[in-house]
This record gives C-alpha cells, structure tokens and sequence, in this order.
C-alpha cells in the first residue's frame, strides 16, 4: 500500500469506529492509536489540548509513543507556532526550527495540524513525529487535515 492508500484506509477505520462518539478524548485517543498502527513510522502520535483555564497554554492529551512534555506556551516549539498561528506546521528537521522542544531526543521531523471545534475555535493540535529526517510531505498535511476536521469539527464539547 503507498502513503495515500494507507490515510484512505486508515481514515475509513477512524469514521467507522468515530462516527457515533462525540467525546473529544475518546476521539483523539482513537485517532493516535489508529494511525500510529497504521504508520510504523509514526514514533510519537498525539494531541496537545487547550487549557480551558490556562487558553494561551496546551496540555497533553491522549497519545501513542514516549513520555511528551506536559505543557507548551502558544508560540513555543512547533506545536505552539502551530497553536498560535492556527496553520498546520511541517518541519523536516527540528533542529533547524528555532525553539524546538525537545521532548525525545531521537525526534528528527514532524507535523503538526490544529484541530478546530464546530464553532472553528482551536481546541488541540495533532503532533506526528519520526525519528527519520523528512518524514513528512503535503500528502501527509492533506490526509491528516482532513482526518482531523472530519472527526472534531462535530465536536461541541469535551
Ligand atoms: N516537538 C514538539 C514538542 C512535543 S513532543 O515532541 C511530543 C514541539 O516542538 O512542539
């Protein structure tokens, strides 16, 4: 299977499994699941949430991999510029991105897409990385937009 069939397939999966649930966590911990097993090269999969208490902050959320930092500032790392710019961000190497945050060092690229509720207000961001250099194309930023606006933009509450 190339990249598109495995996003199609696994994209299938995750509206079948999704598509009676609106709780948000029970939604983002499907989401990493299915596409970590579906992407052997996916070594972290997960969702940042914003803070309802703290709005210019993200707390971890449901994820597939090794330990994640608890909190990032808007602005910081590339899941904060995410955040903060509401644009999804693709970075071959994360050492070339100013203010990366490090949370595993065998990190090498990611991508990271804002995830928008029904009212298009932010609510999380989805943070892929791999531990291989480029990792990550515009077909992965199609499909996994795609995904996300899929299964959260019916979402209303947590
Ligand atoms: N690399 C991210 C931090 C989150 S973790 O890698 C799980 C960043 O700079 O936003």
């Amino acid at each position: 299977m190339d990249k598109k069939q495995s996003y199609r397939s696994v994209a299938e999966q995750i509206k079948a499994v999704t598509e009676d649930e609106n709780n948000i966590i029970a939604c983002m911990a499907t989401v990493s699941c299915l596409l970590s097993e579906a992407f052997p090269d996916f070594f972290w999969t997960g969702f940042y949430l914003v803070d309802d208490k703290k709005p210019n902050e993200l707390v971890i959320g449901p994820y597939q991999g090794s330990l994640g930092c608890l909190r990032i500032a808007f602005g910081r790392g590339v899941c904060g510029v995410a955040a903060a710019s509401g644009q999804t961000q693709l970075v071959d190497n994360v050492h070339d991105f100013a203010g990366h945050i490090a949370c595993d060092s065998r990190s090498l690229s990611e991508i990271v897409v804002p995830v928008f509720n029904r009212a298009k207000e932010l609510i999380a961001v989805l943070d892929v990385d791999s531990t291989k250099e480029a990792n990550f194309d515009e077909i992965d930023q199609e499909y996994l937009e795609q995904i996300v606006t899929n299964v959260f933009a019916r979402c209303t509450m947590l």
